[in-house]
């Protein structure tokens, strides 16, 4: 009697067996899942991670031996000093070439959704590898030259090792990762809005009141809260050297028609750089265009504008009144004193 039972049973168990047969595929699967998990970065080490990406980017920003003359890095343009901008109308990079554009800021580049003056990139991780092959940045023929300096350098070699190796992509992630890192300060303006009333001064005060009021600054350097960002994100046509492109519009077309070469074109081409936000968006109405900048920090990132042709923030500040007035149909009445109050408040924008 019991003799079947065992039988039946081992048939039985045979059976379930055969239908299961996938059963040690699952199991590795599972196995390999659970080591995956386990293998899962605790918060700690997601974070010790993270700093050794930005402090790998950080000596990939400030390393000249990247750059075609071996003395230009990304520091040469954006100096920690100034705000991570250069204190030139336009940039100079390897073999003393000139571009057609100011350094912008990169404090709290993280931040915006739309990279350049003209915002033609939307990714972080492809702009910071277009400096290094840029002729008027660091000069570099390739992005695989840039891999072959980096394989050669041992401790590079070295550090890029527990990351996954030398490739075009880790160097990107590496600099995004320190670029991330690069927040500005509280500035007198964030204490007085954390509730330090004493923060700003009197001309400071009345320099805000100015700022939303009557000059309405802040529709398009917007102050956010609770950290006002002073920018609205958005592109706008104020007229600041429309010159450069009068009339040339449609030859300059064809120049923009390879998006891949963008990058190079308008920093070599006074006319194109002109067109402004028109590159990425290809809408006449962009035409001239340029990015709002933030405001944060502006007392320590003169020259101004997008081709950095305004030398100093009082003039800045003129134009800006004059632009105003030009597309509200009505002059923005601002006496002397209140444009100096205007400008004690932006000053009150930096750390
Ligand atoms: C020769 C000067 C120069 C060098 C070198 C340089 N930059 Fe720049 N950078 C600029 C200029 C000029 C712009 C603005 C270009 C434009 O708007 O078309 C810019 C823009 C940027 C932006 C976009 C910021 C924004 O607000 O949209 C980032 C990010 C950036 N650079 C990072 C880097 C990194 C990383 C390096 C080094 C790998 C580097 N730059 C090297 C001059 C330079
Ligand atoms: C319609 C939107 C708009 C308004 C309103 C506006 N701005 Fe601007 N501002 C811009 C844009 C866009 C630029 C960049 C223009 C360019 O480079 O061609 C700019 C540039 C500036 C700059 C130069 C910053 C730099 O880093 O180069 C300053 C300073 C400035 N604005 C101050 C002001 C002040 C003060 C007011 C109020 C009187 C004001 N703006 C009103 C959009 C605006």
């Amino acid at each position: 009697m019991a003799e079947p039972v065992r039988l039946n049973g081992l048939i039985a168990m045979h059976a379930s067996f055969k239908s299961f047969r996938w059963l040690p595929v699952f199991t590795i699967g599972l196995a390999l899942l659970t080591a995956a998990c386990g293998k899962a970065p605790a918060p700690a080490d997601a974070a010790a991670t993270d700093a050794r990406w930005a402090s790998l980017g950080e000596r990939l920003f400030n390393d000249k031996s990247l750059s075609s003359d071996g003395r230009t890095n990304c520091a040469s343009c954006h100096r920690p000093s100034q705000a991570f901008t250069d204190g030139l109308a336009t940039s100079v990079g390897a073999q003393g070439r000139t571009g057609t554009r100011n350094a912008p800021s990169l404090l709290d580049v993280a931040e915006l959704p739309q990279f350049f003056w003209d915002g033609r990139e939307s990714s972080l991780e492809t702009v910071v590898l277009q400096p290094l092959t840029n002729p008027v940045e660091m000069g570099l023929a390739s992005t695989e030259e840039l891999v072959r300096r980096l394989e050669r350098t041992p401790q590079y070699a070295e550090a890029f090792k527990p990351l996954g190796g030398v490739s075009g992509e880790s160097a990107a992630k590496a600099l995004v990762a320190y670029l991330r890192t690069l927040r500005s300060g509280d500035s007198a303006y964030d204490r007085f809005v954390a509730g330090d009333r004493n923060a700003l001064g009197p001309d400071e005060q009345a320099g805000l009141a100015l700022f939303t009021g009557k000059a309405a600054c802040n529709e398009c350097h917007v102050l956010q809260t609770p950290r006002a960002r002073l920018t609205d994100d958005r592109f706008h046509h104020l007229g600041v050297n429309d010159d450069a492109i009068a009339g040339k519009v449609a030859t300059l077309i064809p120049r923009i028609a390879d998006r891949k070469q963008l990058g190079r074109i308008v920093l070599t081409e006074t006319d194109v750089a002109g067109l402004g936000h028109f590159v990425a968006s290809r809408k006449p109405a962009d035409l001239a265009a340029f990015r709002t900048p933030s405001l944060r920090n502006v007392a320590l990132t003169a020259p101004y504008m997008h081709d950095g042709s305004v030398a100093t923030l009082n003039e800045a500040v003129e134009q800006e009144i004059y632009y105003r007035s030009l597309s509200k149909g009505l002059p923005v009445p601002l006496i002397v004193e209140e444009r100096m109050q205007l400008i004690a408040f932006l000053n009150a924008l930096s750390p």
